[in-house]
């Protein structure tokens, strides 16, 4: 079975915006390296996160996130079990999405929500657009 974890959060002013980028790049390419799927999104200087992946895996991900000095203000917004569709042991690769990208990979992330999980899709589209316009 699938996991999810998602969070909205602030980063803290001792990460410059070049850092942030530094981070970005490693998140993405050290999660698909251990199988967490998902998307992190940084926009003016808040992040929207989605970890996808084995429980375990996933919990221990947060665990060490939620520790990070580097970000504060750290809400979870789904903390679930992935609903037992056909899809739910689909592999997504983890995305990252900075304001100077077009935001086709957020609508494509989207979109295999919609089928795989109509009742995430609908709390995860709202915050992602809400996210991207308030910042
Ligand atoms: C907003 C934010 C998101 C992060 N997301 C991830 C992530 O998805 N995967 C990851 O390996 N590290 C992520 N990190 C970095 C971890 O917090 C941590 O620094 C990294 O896993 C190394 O952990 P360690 O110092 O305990 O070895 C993130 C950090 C921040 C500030």
């Amino acid at each position: 079975m699938r996991y999810i974890i998602s969070y909205v959060s602030t980063a803290s002013p001792s990460i410059s915006n070049s850092d942030i980028e530094k981070l970005a790049a490693y998140v993405g390419h050290y999660n698909n390296t251990i199988g967490i799927g998902g998307i992190l999104i940084c926009s003016d200087r808040n992040f929207f996160q989605i970890l996808e992946g084995k429980e375990d895996t996933v919990k221990n991900m947060f665990e060490r996130i939620k520790k990070d000095t580097r970000h504060h203000n750290i809400i979870k917004m789904l903390d679930q079990e992935m609903g037992n569709t056909s899809f739910s042991e689909y592999h997504s690769p983890f995305t990252v999405i900075s304001d100077k990208e077009d935001q086709n990979k957020l609508q494509q992330f989207l979109k295999k929500k919609e089928t795989s999980n109509p009742e995430h899709y609908k709390s995860i589209s709202y915050l992602a657009h809400k996210f991207i316009k308030i910042t």
